[in-house]
């Protein structure tokens, strides 16, 4: 095949056949077609977008460029979740129990964090001794026993995303549709779940930055995934603030585990018993959405699935006492109150400005080789839409790094005081397949 007759027809919108996309996801990954003839194919999908057919074949030559798993040995029906990032997402920690609690598994492969979101695999580190870094044979195990099992993505999963993301970064082609929702779909095609759930970010701090893209970004991937006798539903949330009120790591498991005890922002629940919710009904534990609310709502109040984060942890050698024994284990040489200048709602310049807050206190990197400081991050004693009386703790700053008045200085320039709330709907709109 010829290169340039293949990005010739991309240009004019010529559908591609199987044979000529798979025979560039390929030659990309074994280096025969260079990053500058890559790039131009890129431009051209950002242009004129893929049809249907192109996208299914495009996400299955990704997925074929890598290993995929065999859960057979697992017993009973399997679901997975994926969120396009949020800042203080810790969902994963709330949802997996939750699901694992009627009897469906949780089998999912996670990121680490770069940059101002954070990344399951990180928060979870943040228990001493735990690893995301488990055989194949144990991952069925522990799903066995105790219904979660959460795996550091490999860099044989998808090679042909890695290589692709990372130039697409780097040349303007990460906002497109189709590109987008074959990479997220590929990675999550390659573990055999029943159900995908996905959460789809829309605003300031998200790839979407409206609901009309948001929805063609998510009925692309619910087609994707009928492609592959997949059951997929879409969450389109808000990402105009952060969720919850913890940002960082071990502050953030901290509050996953306060919401699994009854405790959490109301946010953070009313999403996480959303998606698990529609996942239970995905697998037909539940009949509708309404009903499966009301018994997550009481798994909460009841707490009777807060042992399955504890023990999941502890089955991938974690410890989670530390967690328990928060304060004990998680102080750091500062803590710095950032308290309002006047009266009024609550609002932030954005959320993806705090999460850069949160990465310059220790608990994110810059670049992917930095340490991550497990107790650094940020509380928001007041969030968005709440009202606030000047001189009151807006938030807090959780630092062993010594530039307390700078911390303090970018703090104070992300708060906004407003007279009236804002718009604050948390779900904008779900979609099924
Ligand atoms: N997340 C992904 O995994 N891939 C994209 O292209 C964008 C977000």
């Amino acid at each position: 095949m010829n290169f340039v007759d293949i990005i010739e027809k991309k240009k004019k919108n010529i559908e591609l056949s199987t044979q000529e996309i798979y025979w560039v996801v390929n030659s990309f990954v074994n280096n025969s077609l260079k990053d500058y003839q890559m790039s131009a194919f890129n431009m051209a999908v950002w242009f004129n977008g893929m049809s249907t057919k192109e996208i299914a074949s495009f996400t299955q030559a990704m997925i074929d460029s890598g290993i995929t798993y065999d859960l057979s040995e697992v017993k009973g029906l399997i679901a997975d979740k994926h969120s396009t990032g949020g800042i203080g997402d810790k969902t994963s920690l709330i949802f997996s129990p939750l699901v694992a609690k009627f009897g469906v598994k949780v089998a999912k492969l996670s990121g680490r964090g770069l940059g101002q979101t954070g990344g399951t695999i990180d928060k979870l580190e943040s228990c001493p001794g735990w690893t995301g870094e488990i055989s194949d044979h144990r991952f069925k195990e522990i799903l066995n026993e105790i219904g979660i099992s959460i795996m550091s993505q490999s860099s044989q999963v998808v090679p042909a995303d890695k290589k692709l993301y990372a130039l697409r970064d780097v040349t303007g082609t990460v906002d497109s549709i189709p590109l987008i929702a074959s990479s997220i779909m590929s990675k999550k095609l390659v573990i055999p779940a029943n159900s995908i759930i996905l959460d789809v970010k829309m605003g300031s701090g998200a790839f979407m930055k409206d609901l009309d893209k948001a929805v063609e970004l998510s009925k692309t991937m619910i087609g994707i995934g009928k492609e592959h006798n997949r059951n997929v539903s879409v969450m389109i949330t808000n990402m105009d603030k952060p969720l919850g009120r913890a940002i960082g790591n071990a502050i953030e498991v901290k509050e996953a585990w306060d919401t699994l005890n009854g405790n959490g922002p109301s946010d953070l629940e009313e999403l996480c018993v959303t998606a698990a919710g529609l996942t239970l009904v995905q697998n037909e534990v539940f009949k509708d959405l309404k009903t499966a609310k009301e018994e997550l709502l009481k798994v909460l109040k009841d707490k009777s699935a807060a042992h399955l984060l504890k023990d999941f942890i502890e089955a991938q050698n974690g410890n989670f006492d530390v967690i328990i024994d928060y304060d004990k284990n998680f102080s750091t040489k500062h803590v710095i109150e950032v308290f309002a200048q006047k009266e009024g709602y609550v609002s932030f310049v954005s959320a993806d400005q705090l999460g850069y807050l949160s990465m310059y206190l220790g608990a994110g990197r810059a670049t992917k080789e930095e340490e991550i400081d497990f107790s650094a991050g940020i509380y928001l004693n007041k969030t968005t839409n709440e009202f606030v009386k000047k001189g009151e703790v807006i938030m807090t700053l959780y630092t062993n790094r010594d530039n307390v008045e700078s911390f303090k200085q970018k703090a104070e320039e992300l708060i906004l005081i407003k007279d009236k709330k804002e718009n604050e709907e948390l779900i904008l709109k779900l979609l099924t397949s």
